[in-house]
């Protein structure tokens, strides 16, 4: 196979196992627009597939930006094999609207599995102008757990939670949530992370009234807003992720119907997933 240089790799670093990869790309021109908040999308070569991906770093002076993906089927698992000096044929972006960011008091970030990764340089935004930011983090397990020490520079005051209570606090993320929303004056929640994650969290927050932004990941094609892919529906009205998002209020996303739009393709995809590791 051939990989045009294009968009070289000068980082790449395995998380979790080796179940999620960080990539650093030359990208100069991306590096030097984005904002927290928006996503690229990059394909491998000339037949690959188009894969969404929001920014967990940008570095204007270098020129680079960094992605951090999980591999669940064949284009990531593609992108797995990829290595220092190897490159994406296509990277485009930024896409999306930038995160609104405002100086509010305290906030709370809350993010699960790769979910953080997105989160982190909003976490780091959010605090430089003025919040109190209070993070939470969770994984599955120990293992899959990612950017603790980032996101414990980039907030004022970190939870951690795994599931199984391997590490740091046993639970959920929205158990630790909950007792801070029950003793602090919260203005804001941002939720990053798998879709049940976001549901739970807006759930929550909706009863103590604090305003909740949720990043959508829903399945892209173009990313600018011709195929209607990536459609959600956000407060009774259809909108698309890609151009009105990746945010949105997370008390008004329709969360099943993202949920089942997400496994649409999910047979098809481990089957190539398969196929590819044959
Ligand atoms: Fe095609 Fe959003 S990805 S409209």
């Amino acid at each position: 196979e051939v990989f045009f240089k294009m968009f070289e790799i000068v980082k790449r670093e395995e998380m979790a196992g080796g179940t999620v990869i960080l990539n650093e790309i030359a990208a100069p021109l991306i590096a030097r627009k984005a904002k927290p908040g928006q996503f690229v999308i990059i394909k491998a070569n000339e037949e690959g597939e188009r894969i969404p991906l929001t920014m967990a770093d940008t570095d204007p002076d270098k020129g680079t930006i960094t992605i951090i993906y999980m591999v669940v089927g064949k284009s990531t698992a593609l992108f797995k094999t990829l290595n220092v000096g190897d490159g994406y044929q296509d990277v485009i972006g930024p896409l999306g609207k930038a995160t609104h960011l405002e100086k509010q008091g305290t906030v709370v970030c809350v993010g699960g599995g790769t979910g953080i990764a997105v989160l982190h340089p909003i976490t780091r935004a959010l605090k430089e102008i003025g919040n109190r930011v209070i993070g939470i983090i969770g994984a599955r397990n120990r293992d899959l757990l990612i950017l603790e020490d980032k996101m414990r520079s980039a907030s004022n005051e970190l939870h951690v939670c795994t599931d199984d209570g391997s590490y740091g606090r046993p639970g959920f993320v929205t158990e630790a949530l909950k007792e801070i929303l029950e003793k602090e004056d919260v203005r804001q929640v941002v939720a990053i992370g798998p879709v049940p994650m976001m549901k739970f969290v807006s759930g929550i927050t909706a009863e103590y009234n604090v305003p909740t932004l949720v990043s959508l990941n829903p399945i892209m094609v173009d990313g600018t807003g011709m195929c209607g892919g990536c459609r959600v529906t956000v407060g009774g009205e259809t909108r698309f992720a890609c151009v009105d998002g990746p945010e949105f209020d997370g008390h008004k996303v329709d969360y099943d119907e993202l949920m089942k739009r997400l496994q649409a393709y999910s047979e098809d995809e481990r089957r190539c997933y398969n196929d590819f590791c044959r």
